[in-house]
């Protein structure tokens, strides 16, 4: 009998290792440890034994069962975990989404001024950020010996020229290679050799204006740039010139904006520091040594040409008060705007 029971184990614990589904995995219950299997008959008949065969009988069939029962409970939970990992895959949950990216708030507001100019009738061009001195300060009425270098210390690449401190170096490139008249706007990047805090950095922008036809004055740049600054922050945004000095215009001026946050009241105004105004850059009417640099003829043409910082704008538009976060942040800043 102790053999029987050996091998009503063996041959249902080699039935369930082989049971592939939940629905076989129960016939093998039932036939092996229901009611009508060999091996409660066993048990059943346990009492009808001698005393010297029953608890050797007992104790094989107890442990039969014991281990029949564990295959079983072992392989249900394998063929369950099997159906639930086959079904794992929800074609109706949402997908991920691709992460896109944006322009930078210093590309799309340069973007935005190009289009403003574009409307006005000012063509979109490029120039290059390596430069010579010729392009950067001679033909820019500024020789050698010029004071106005040293407020623009820039950085000289060994043998082969500088890093351009101003997009003005395009107003030449494009004289020198288009015939009167020109509207064109350059946007891009500048290099200094300033000390960096929170307003001045050693890399900035700027979208330098150039104007050139007959009879152009004054009045037209202010116009223009009137236009810009009601297009760009408010329809009522006043500019004022403030008399100054660049070699390559005469006459010259900064400009300012009066200041969007306050509207030009000033007191108590974080932004205009109380002023009421905001420098926004340089500009004038083209020098007339200029012209003669690029081989305009200055008593038949004249000029206004102006630079926008980029950077300054951006600040009073989005109220940031550091100028490194533009560049030396990461994209926790950049992924704001
Ligand atoms: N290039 C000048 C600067 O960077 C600004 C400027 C541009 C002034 C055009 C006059 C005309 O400060």
């Amino acid at each position: 009998m102790l053999e029987e029971i050996e091998e009503l184990r063996r041959q249902a614990l080699a039935e369930i290792a082989a049971a592939v589904e939940l629905q076989a995995l129960e016939e093998l219950r039932v036939r092996h440890l229901g009611r009508r299997s060999r091996l409660r008959e066993v048990m059943s008949q346990l009492g009808s034994l001698g005393a010297d065969q029953r608890p050797a009988v007992g104790a094989a069939s107890g442990s039969a069962q014991k281990a029949i029962q564990e295959a079983l409970d072992q392989c249900k939970a394998a063929l369950q975990e099997a159906a639930e990992a086959g079904t794992a895959l929800d074609v109706t949950l949402p997908g991920h989404r691709p992460l896109s990216g944006h322009l930078h708030p210093l590309n799309s507001l340069a973007e935005e001024l190009s289009s403003i100019f574009q409307r006005l009738g000012f063509s979109v061009v490029d120039g290059p950020e390596i430069e010579d001195e010729y392009h950067n300060f001679d033909a820019l009425n500024t020789p050698a010996d010029h004071p106005a270098r040293d407020l623009q210390a820039t950085f000289y690449l060994e043998g082969c020229g500088l890093l351009r401190t101003q997009t003005s170096t395009v107003q030449i490139r494009i004289m020198e290679t288009t015939p009167p008249p020109v509207r064109v706007v350059a946007p891009g990047r500048c290099y200094r050799r300033d000390a960096v805090d929170a307003t001045h950095h050693f890399t900035f922008h700027q979208i330098e204006g150039l104007c050139v036809d007959r009879q152009v004055s004054l009045a037209d740049l202010k116009g223009t740039l009137v236009t810009m600054a009601r297009q760009l922050l408010d329809p009522q945004t006043r500019v004022r010139f403030r008399p100054h000095f660049f070699p390559f215009t005469e006459p010259s001026v900064e400009y300012d904006f009066s200041c969007s946050l306050c509207r030009g009241e000033g007191q108590g105004c974080r932004v205009c520091k109380g002023t009421g105004w905001i420098e926004i850059g340089g500009a004038g009417m083209v020098d007339p040594a200029v012209f003669e640099a690029v081989g305009y003829d200055p008593e038949q043409y004249s000029g206004f040409a102006f630079g926008i910082g980029i950077e300054r704008i951006a600040m009073i538009r989005h109220g940031i008060d550091d100028i490194r976060l533009f560049l030396e942040s990461d994209l926790r800043f950049t992924r704001q705007f």
